[in-house]
């Protein structure tokens, strides 16, 4: 038998309602923030990730899928998407319009060579969004409090926003130096990956799991101690507005995040919920203002976020999210093989007025049809035998009270559509709802 990749999953049809649960709050939320979707590929020049998210990130160094195809290209299965928006951003040169910050979205498939466990895949699905071309502290909070509506309409519990400023790129530069400076007289005390890690990426000791509660890091220097004015200015500005947007949020000084595009505002939001596991992390982002200009396009200051859609899953699930009970309009039983095809008409008529309606392919006894057509949870059976045939009617059985009535196959469509709105309603037919959906 051949299985799947370790690290991939198949999403079968019950989890699938789940997801398409998330997309559609995915599209409202970005429809109340005025984002619109930019959807780019799925692999990329493998430089893009390079000079993008940074040769000195776990990610670029040890977890991409990279490949040489049948034209000596290299190519990289995308870990992340903004590196990949913002080069769309700039081939597209979606930039020019005065309508900037331009605000998109994206969601779809990642790749990184992880450790699988769970919440952690090879393949696994983000939901990002990237507002680029302003460097409003303004936007910043503004995309927090769009990622914790997000997370709000899912009815996830227990979520914290953390918030921390790595300063703009100078200060980040001349900060990193002095933390490589300080760490070098402790790196004796710190775990072996921030012994390779502090010379080459030494923002990444800072939240290290490991050495979490190491004196060396405590007492360590932090980001938010050496900000430049205006970089503390701006920090400034974004907590004023999570407050006046009524967002709680904590600071936490060594939040550096993973990429190393980010300067100014990182955040990120984590549940502690059960089923999260290990991986408690749901989404994070921040501000990139620099990325733009590394990928050789104009200056574009940009903010974003994503989320991991496997992890919104394990919460939503754990936090006791309810999916309304799965039903089909009706369902047709036909019975001979005469009465079967004649019946395909006006299933055929009723599915194209947008009712949900299906029926069994064997040709079987009532009982049998019955039997099966119960699996598909139906609201109304429509019973189609030789006599209804000639009459030029059909039987509709409400399958909740077994209540039964005779309709002309020509009022088949509006008979049926009154009904299944009363179920929607919960009414008998006649209340004011029914009457304003006529
Ligand atoms: P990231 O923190 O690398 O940021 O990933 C964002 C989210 O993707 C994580 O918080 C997590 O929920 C999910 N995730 C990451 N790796 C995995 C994995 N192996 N399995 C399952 N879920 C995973 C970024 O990717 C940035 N591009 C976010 C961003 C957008 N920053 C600015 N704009």
């Amino acid at each position: 038998m051949i299985t799947k990749i370790k690290g991939t999953q198949d999403i079968l049809p019950e989890e699938a309602r789940f997801w398409q649960e998330i997309e559609s709050k995915i599209r409202l939320v970005s429809k109340i923030y005025n984002f619109q979707e930019l959807r780019t590929p799925i692999f990329e020049a493998t430089e893009l990730f390079h000079r993008g998210v940074g040769d000195t990130s776990d990610i670029v160094k040890k977890e991409t899928y990279d490949f040489q195809d049948r034209g000596d290209r290299m190519i990289t299965l995308r870990p992340e998407g903004t590196a990949p928006i913002i080069r769309s951003v700039i081939e597209n040169k979606l930039y020019a319009t005065p309508k900037l910050p331009l605000k998109v979205y994206y969601q779809g498939p990642m790749f990184r060579y992880e450790r699988p466990q769970k919440g952690r895949q090879r393949q696994f699905h983000q939901f990002g969004a990237e507002a680029i071309g302003s460097d409003s502290p303004l936007v910043d909070a503004e995309m927090i409090a769009y990622a914790a509506t997000f997370i709000a309409s899912l009815g996830i519990a227990n979520v914290k926003v953390k918030l921390n400023s790595l300063g703009d790129l100078s200060t980040k530069e001349a900060y990193k130096d002095k933390l490589r400076d300080y760490l070098e007289d402790h790196v004796s005390s710190l775990c072996p990956d921030c012994n390779r890690r502090y010379k080459e990426n030494p923002l990444r000791v800072l939240d290290c799991k490991v050495d979490k509660d190491n004196p060396v890091l405590i007492d360590a220097p932090k980001p938010l101690d050496h900000l430049s004015e205006a970089a503390k200015a701006h920090f400034d500005q974004v907590c004023k507005y999570l407050e006046a947007m009524q967002i709680d949020y904590s600071i936490d000084p060594t939040l550096v995040r993973g990429l190393d595009y980010y300067t100014h505002t990182v955040f990120e939001l984590d549940s502690d919920i059960e089923t999260l596991g290990a991986q408690s992390t749901l989404g994070g982002g921040g501000r990139y203002n620099g990325l733009s200009s590394q990928l050789e396009g104009p200056e574009l200051p940009a903010v974003g976020f994503a989320f991991g859609m496997e992890r919104l899953l394990l919460a939503l699930q754990g936090s006791g999210y309810k999916l309304e009970e799965e039903h089909i309009h009706a369902f047709m039983i036909a019975l001979g093989d005469e009465c079967k095809a004649e019946s395909l008409a006006i299933v055929d008529l009723l599915r194209h007025g947008g009712l949900i309606i299906d029926y069994d392919y064997d040709v079987r006894s009532l009982k049998a049809q019955f039997k099966h057509a119960e699996r598909f949870n139906p609201w109304f059976y429509l019973i189609f035998g030789e006599a209804e045939m000639k009459a030029n009617t059909i039987n509709v059985k409400d399958a909740a009270t077994g209540e039964q009535e005779t309709v002309e196959i020509d009022k088949l469509y509006n008979v049926l559509v009154k009904k299944i709105q009363a179920r929607y309603h919960s009414c008998s037919g006649n209340c004011e709802n029914c009457e304003e959906d006529c």
